[in-house]
């Protein structure tokens, strides 16, 4: 297999908005990530991603983009970006920037110009159709709830938008289109980037009749999985992208695209595939229905097994890297989910295991190699996520009440991610000198980087296992090697085995809050590491506490 200069990394995600404020407007800013690149970079991570720090309105928090040219003022100026490069190629840290092209912001000068004339050429930058009877073109709902038609006032049209009205959708169809979003990433990788984190590219392509489909739920709409959601032809597509862009710069890229089977994943990311990577969120919403936050289920191991086990070694058949992942700026907490009442350094770092010795190419969400937690809200109207308020509307269609939704809200809110960074036990947790948007966790006095700093917490088991991975001895087997299921007749144990080269680890995971005796055979194993104080070495009948973690020689 032919090696890539991004097998072997780590990335770390910045959410910008909430990591590091330096000028006490409550909004974390490009001069607080550079701020804290030395931090970052102890973490043990080779590269960064930035969430969206274009100018937009922040409909969406930057997903939402008005000008792909400009830093937004709240996050900086041009200057500081280029430092930013700058010092963190100094530090020898890769930069990825988000690529949000499936859509771009209602405010952006395309879309201006689209509304004042929908059958000119900016009108085909977008997809634009005529209504139906004085109804929207059809019944497909909107990621954010809702559908995905707005109308353009005082004409017959509608415009297609697959998250919030304020998120045009991007006519791929049109190659002019095309060449503008090539021209403007190309730009920025020859600033110096590292690449992209490709943002729901999974929706570029749209089944091309537009036909409404049988409504499947209480609002008379239904998911558009299964018309726009990696919908055929994308290739084409992503293809052109690839050779214009990726392959000139030898760019990583990675993208969020769902449900690719395995039938295809050699041809999007394997040696030569349409990406570098893309993300496994196979087991990161297990803990609801499908696009369904009211609806809670109670996550197992088995569970989790069935689709871990099930990408990874479809990865490795197809000679690929999916990107691992318990956190992101879109996902409550991960102990949070898996856990809910047994949330603390144990099972965090037995989680943290699992995801940074697999195969595939690890991130790490900012606060979650703290051990940060998700905030609870008394009140519903605190939150400012955009998707809770389509969730929520659904909720209530669906006859949830207000009780439940705050607990819906509790639970899933993606603001639970996005609440800012504890760096200490000063006022506002050392983000800001000013007040931030989202309030600090209340817990920011006993969670915070700086309490970190000690043997034993939750970071510093980060940072073993980040050295781990890197290390001379194991950065190999644990990039390459293959892996294999262990254990399976542990029913809530997750197990697996990495071996290359005649070298083997096997990683062993309590997934019970609670001790358990599993058997590990008579064969004598080196204890490489635990989220416990062991013994050096262990074999035979072997007594688990609670979510502990080994990873074995
Ligand atoms: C992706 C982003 C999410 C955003 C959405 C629309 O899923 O991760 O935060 O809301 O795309 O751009
Ligand atoms: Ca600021």
């Amino acid at each position: 297999m032919k090696k890539k200069w991004w097998n072997e990394k780590i990335v770390y995600q910045v959410y910008p908005r909430s990591f590091k404020d330096t000028n006490g407007d409550g909004i974390g800013d490009v001069r607080g990530i550079i701020e804290k690149l030395d931090y970052i970079k102890s973490v043990g991570v080779d590269m960064i991603w930035i969430s969206p720090i274009y100018k937009s309105p922040m409909k969406d928090n930057g997903y939402d983009i008005s000008d792909y040219y400009a830093i937004d003022p709240i996050f900086g100026t041009m200057e500081d970006m280029d430092e930013l490069l700058l010092k963190a190629k100094q530090k020898g840290l890769k930069v990825l920037m988000d690529l949000v092209v499936n859509h771009c912001s209602s405010e952006h000068e395309w879309f201006k110009k689209a509304l004042k004339d929908p059958k000119g050429p900016y009108g085909d930058y977008f997809i634009i159709k005529e209504g139906k009877d004085g109804k929207a073109p059809n019944n497909w709902r909107s990621i954010f709830g809702g559908s995905v038609w707005e109308p353009i006032k005082g004409t017959p049209y509608y415009y297609y938008h697959t998250f919030a009205k304020e998120q045009p959708d991007l006519n791929w169809e049109n190659p002019q289109l095309r060449r503008e979003i090539y021209d403007m990433m190309n730009w920025w990788l020859k600033k110096g980037l590292g690449g992209f984190r490709v943002d729901a590219i999974t929706y570029i392509k749209k089944d091309p009749s537009y036909k409404s489909l049988p409504a499947d739920g209480a609002d008379g709409l239904a998911a558009l999985s299964e018309v726009s959601s990696n919908y055929p032809g994308i290739e084409v597509f992503l293809k052109e992208m690839r050779e214009e862009t990726f392959d000139v710069y030898d760019a990583f890229s990675v993208a969020e695209m769902s449900g690719v089977d395995a039938a295809k994943l050699r041809e999007y990311i394997g040696p030569d595939g349409l990406f570098s990577s893309i993300f496994d969120f196979s087991y990161m919403e297990l803990d609801v229905e499908l696009f369904q936050w009211y609806r809670p289920v109670e996550v197992n191991a088995t569970m989790v097994k069935e689709k871990l086990f099930e990408s990874q070694s479809m990865a490795q058949e197809a000679e690929s890297f999916l990107s691992v992942v318990l956190e992101n700026h879109d996902q409550p907490r991960a102990a949070e989910k898996w856990f809910p009442k047994q949330v603390g350094y144990e099972s965090q770092t037995m989680l943290a295991t699992m995801n940074l010795m697999l195969r595939g190419i690890p991130f790490i969400y900012q606060g979650e190699e703290i051990g940060m937690t998700n905030s609870t809200f008394s009140d519903i109207r605190e939150y400012e996520d955009i998707m809770l308020w389509g969730q929520y509307d659904r909720a209530k269609k669906e006859g949830c009440t207000e009780e439940e939704c705050l607990d819906m809200a509790n639970r899933r809110s993606r603001d639970h991610a996005r609440t800012p960074m504890q760096w200490d036990d000063s006022e506002q947790a050392g983000f800001t000198t000013g007040k931030p948007a989202l309030p600090v966790n209340d817990n920011y006095r006993t969670i915070n980087v700086k309490k970190e700093e000690r043997e034993g917490s939750v970071l510093d088991y980060y940072r073993k296992l980040t050295a781990l991975r890197k290390s001379d001895e194991y950065r190999e087997l644990l990039t390459y090697g293959e892996i294999y299921p262990a254990l399976e007749e542990e029913k809530d144990v997750i197990a697996y085995e990495r071996v290359r080269d005649g070298k083997k680890l096997l990683i062993v995971l309590n997934f019970l809050g609670e001790n358990q005796k599993i058997s590990l055979g008579n064969e004598e194993r080196k204890i490489v590491l635990s989220n416990y104080k062991t013994e050096e070495s262990c074999f035979g009948q072997v007594e688990l506490q609670p979510f502990q973690a080994l990873v074995l020689a």
